[in-house]
C-alpha cells in the first residue's frame, strides 16, 4: 500500500515540446520559425546549438512511442509546430506536416496513451514574426486559424487542447529582455504581446468549441511569488508587483475579472496600453476547462525603495525589486529546489480562482547526469526532485485542490532554449552523436510510481 496514494483516474505522463525534440527542420515543407532564426543568431543560444537535429524524434517517434508504453505513460503532452502546418505562419495548410502528427496521435493511442496537445510552445512561423510577431494583433487571429486546422485533422482522436505554453515566457523572454526567440528588447512590445497571446488563446479557445473541442486549457508558468522578509511592508509591496505582472496579468484575464488595475497602471506607465481593445477581455475570458501549471523554482522578492533593485525580466521592475540569487541545493541550471512552492502554488490558484481543474503540465529538473558505459544513468538526484514534488501536489490534492494530473518534463534530454543541449531534463538520456535512448533510473523510478499510483 503506498503511503502517498493518489486519486483514482489520476493522469500520469511525460510532456516535451516539438522545437526541443523533432529535428527535421527542413523535412516535408516545414517552414522557418523564430527559434531557427535565433538559434542562428550569434551569441543567442549555447555554443550556436540549434533544434535542426534534436532527438530526430520525428523519425524515431515510433521508437519513442514504444518507450513511453515501456514506462507505462497514461498520457503524453506533445505540441505541434506550427511551421510544419503553416510554413508561412497562413494561408493553405500544408498536409505532409499534419501527416506527422496523425501518424504520432495513431502510435500514440494503439499504446493506450492519451495525446495532450499544445498548439504553440513558442515556434512562431517567421514570416509571421516578420509582420511583428506577437505585437501584431493578426497573429492572434492567425492563431486561431491555425488551430482549427490542427484540430480539423486530429479532432476525432484527440480530447484535451492547450493553447499556449508560457505566454509569459513569449512575451517577457521574448519581446521583453531578449533572452529567448525573437530576441527583442521593448517593454511596450513584450506587454503588446502578452496581451495578443492572450487574445489568440480566446479566439483559438472560441473556435476549438465551436468545432467540438471536449477538453480545453492553457499552460501558464504560474510563479509562487515569496517576500525576502514577510514582516517588511517593501517586501510585500514587491511580491505584489511581480505576483500582477506574473500570475493576475494572465490568470484574471482568463477567468473572467479582467486584467486587474494596479496591472494596467504599471503597464501605463511604460506603454499606453492601446492595444486592449473593447470586447478584448470578454474573448481573453472564453471558458476553459483545465489550467495547465508548470513548476519550477519559487521566486523570492525584496522590495528596493532606494532603487537600488536589480529588477528582473518584468519591465519595469528595475530599480524597485531585488530578485534574490537562489539559495540551498540548485540544479544543474542554477534553479533553486523547493518542492514545498508548489504546494503554495496550487493551494493559492484553487483559493484565488476556484473551480478550475488543474494539472501539473511540466515539473522536473536538469542535472548533470551521464551515461555509464553501458549501464543506466544513475540520476538520484532527480528521483528526489520527483520524488518531492509529488509529495507536494498530494499534499495541495489532500487539502482539496483539484488536480488531475502530473506530467513530467521531459521524456527526453533535449534542446533547452537558450542553453541548447548542455542542460539534460528527461528521464531517458539521449545519445545526441547515437541517438539512442538509455532510461535512466528516475524513469524506472517514474514507471513504479505510475504502477503504484502513488509513492
Ligand atoms: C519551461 C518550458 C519547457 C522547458 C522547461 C525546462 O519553461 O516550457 O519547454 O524548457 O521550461
Amino acid at each position: 500500500m503506498s503511503e502517498f496514494r493518489f486519486p483514482e483516474n489520476f493522469v500520469w505522463g511525460a510532456a516535451t515540446a516539438a522545437y526541443q525534440i523533432e529535428g527535421a527542420a527542413h523535412d516535408d515543407g516545414r517552414g522557418p520559425s523564430i527559434w531557427d532564426t535565433f538559434s542562428r543568431t550569434p551569441g543567442k543560444v549555447h555554443r550556436g546549438h540549434t533544434g535542426d537535429v534534436a532527438c530526430d524524434h520525428y523519425h524515431r517517434y515510433a521508437d519513442d512511442v514504444a518507450l513511453m508504453s515501456e514506462l507505462g505513460l497514461r498520457a503524453y503532452r506533445f505540441s505541434v509546430a506550427w511551421p510544419r502546418i503553416q510554413p508561412d505562419g497562413t494561408g493553405p495548410v500544408n498536409p505532409r506536416g499534419l501527416d506527422f502528427y496523425d501518424r504520432l496521435t495513431d502510435a500514440l493511442l494503439d499504446r493506450g496513451i492519451d495525446p495532450i496537445v499544445t498548439l504553440y510552445h513558442w515556434d512562431l512561423p517567421q514570416s509571421l514574426q516578420d509582420r511583428g510577431g506577437w505585437t501584431n494583433r493578426d497573429t492572434a487571429e492567425h492563431l486561431a486559424d491555425y488551430a482549427v486546422a490542427v484540430h480539423h485533422r486530429l479532432g476525432d482522436r484527440i480530447r484535451t487542447w492547450t493553447t499556449l505554453n508560457e505566454p509569459w515566457c513569449s512575451a517577457y523572454l521574448g519581446y521583453g529582455n531578449g533572452v529567448h526567440a525573437p530576441g527583442e528588447r521593448d517593454a511596450g512590445a513584450a506587454f503588446a504581446a502578452v496581451h495578443h497571446l492572450l487574445l489568440g488563446h480566446g479566439l483559438a479557445a472560441r473556435a476549438l468549441r465551436a468545432a467540438g473541442a471536449r477538453t480545453l486549457g492553457i499552460t501558464l508558468n504560474p510563479a509562487d511569488v515569496q517576500p525576502a522578509d514577510p514582516d517588511s511592508a517593501a517586501d510585500r509591496a514587491a511580491v505584489r508587483l511581480v505576483d500582477g505582472l506574473h500570475n493576475r496579468i494572465f490568470l484574471d484575464p482568463l477567468t473572467g475579472a479582467g486584467y486587474p488595475d494596479d496591472v494596467l497602471e504599471h503597464v501605463s506607465r511604460l506603454v499606453a496600453p492601446t492595444f486592449v481593445r473593447d470586447g478584448d477581455e470578454k474573448t481573453i475570458a472564453a471558458p476553459i476547462d483545465l489550467l495547465g501549471v508548470n513548476y519550477y523554482a519559487p521566486t523570492y522578492v525584496a522590495g528596493r525603495p532606494d532603487g537600488a533593485g536589480g529588477g528582473g525580466a518584468y519591465p519595469g521592475t528595475e530599480g524597485a525589486v531585488e530578485f534574490l540569487p537562489p539559495t540551498g541545493p540548485l540544479t544543474d541550471s542554477g534553479w533553486m529546489i523547493e518542492a514545498a512552492g508548489l504546494t503554495r502554488l496550487l493551494e493559492r490558484i484553487d483559493r484565488d480562482y476556484p473551480g478550475l481543474p488543474l494539472m501539473i503540465t511540466e515539473n522536473g529538473g536538469a542535472f548533470p547526469d551521464r551515461a555509464g558505459a553501458d549501464g543506466p544513468v544513475v540520476d538520484s538526484d532527480r528521483i528526489a526532485y520527483l520524488d518531492g514534488h509529488l509529495r507536494a501536489a498530494h499534499r495541495a490534492i489532500a487539502r482539496g485542490v483539484d488536480l488531475r494530473g502530473y506530467l513530467v518534463w521531459s521524456l527526453l534530454d533535449n534542446f533547452e532554449w537558450a542553453e541548447g543541449y548542455r542542460k539534460r531534463f528527461g528521464i531517458v538520456h539521449v545519445d545526441y552523436l547515437t541517438q539512442r535512448r538509455t532510461p535512466k533510473s528516475s524513469a524506472r523510478w517514474y514507471q513504479e510510481v505510475i504502477s503504484r499510483n502513488g509513492l
